[in-house]
C-alpha cells in the first residue's frame, strides 16, 4: 500500500472520520459555526406544470372577477344620469288617446343602429296630465302593444296584460308598466330617459306602483 493512500481505518465513521475524501464524517464532527446548506430540489417537469397550472388559474380568476366587481360597483355608480328628452309637440297626443312615440337614446353608440330609437307609449289623460309608459313588459321585457278596443296593453310573449293606466291586469308580470317622469315645456312633451327601466331600477321617482 502506498503512503499517499487514505488510511481507511482512520477515515471510517466509527472513528469520527478525518475530513478527507475517503470517508464520511459523522454529523457531530463539523466544527462549530459551520452551517450546512441543502441544495434546492431540482425542478421536475411535474413541478413546472403544476406551477403553470396555478398561474393560469390565478389569471382566469382575475379575468372572471373584473366584470363581477364592475357589476357590483355599477349599483353604486350611476354612469348615465337621466336626461330630459323631447317626444315632440303636444298636438301629436290627442286627449283621451294612447299614442306610440319614440326618442333617440342619448347614450347611443355608433353600432346601436335602429335600436337607438326607443319607443314608448304616451297616454294623454287630459289637457295637462299624461302617462308615458316604457314599452318593455315588466316580466321579461318583450315590447307591449296597445289595443284600443279592449283598452289593454298586451304582451305577446307570455300573455301579460296591463290596463290603460298601466296597472297589471293579468299574466306573469310582477307589477304594472314602468313609467317615465314627464314635463311639458314650450309646448313639447318631455320625458326623463336614458336607461331602460328594470325591476331593480324603475327610473321614475314620481311613479306610484301597484304590485300585481
Ligand atoms: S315578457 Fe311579457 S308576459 Fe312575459
Amino acid at each position: 500500500m502506498s503512503s499517499d493512500a487514505p488510511n481507511k481505518e482512520a477515515c471510517s465513521p466509527a472513528n469520527g472520520g478525518c475530513g478527507c475524501s475517503g470517508g464520511t464524517p459523522a454529523s457531530g464532527a463539523l466544527p462549530p459555526g459551520v452551517v450546512t446548506v441543502e441544495a434546492p430540489a431540482p425542478t421536475t417537469r411535474r413541478n413546472f406544470l403544476f406551477q403553470i397550472g396555478i398561474a393560469l388559474n390565478l389569471l382566469a380568476g382575475a379575468l372572471i372577477s373584473i366584470p363581477l366587481i364592475g357589476f357590483v360597483l355599477s349599483t353604486f355608480i350611476q354612469k348615465f344620469p337621466l336626461q330630459w328628452i323631447s317626444l315632440g309637440s303636444l298636438e301629436k297626443f290627442p286627449v283621451g288617446q294612447v299614442r306610440l312615440a319614440q326618442y333617440l337614446n342619448p347614450y347611443r353608440r355608433t353600432w346601436d343602429g335602429e335600436t337607438a330609437h326607443i319607443p314608448c307609449w304616451v297616454r294623454r289623460i287630459d289637457e295637462a296630465e299624461f302617462q308615458v309608459f316604457a314599452i318593455n313588459c315588466t316580466h321579461l321585457g318583450c315590447p307591449v302593444r296597445w289595443f284600443a278596443e279592449s283598452k289593454l296593453f298586451m304582451c305577446p310573449c307570455h300573455g301579460g296584460a296591463f290596463y290603460e293606466n298601466g296597472d297589471h291586469a293579468a299574466g306573469p308580470p310582477p307589477r304594472g308598466l314602468f313609467t317615465y317622469e314627464y314635463r311639458v315645456l314650450n309646448g313639447n312633451l318631455e320625458i326623463k330617459g336614458g336607461i331602460l327601466p328594470t325591476l331593480a331600477n324603475p327610473g321614475n321617482p314620481t311613479e306610484k306602483v301597484k304590485e300585481a
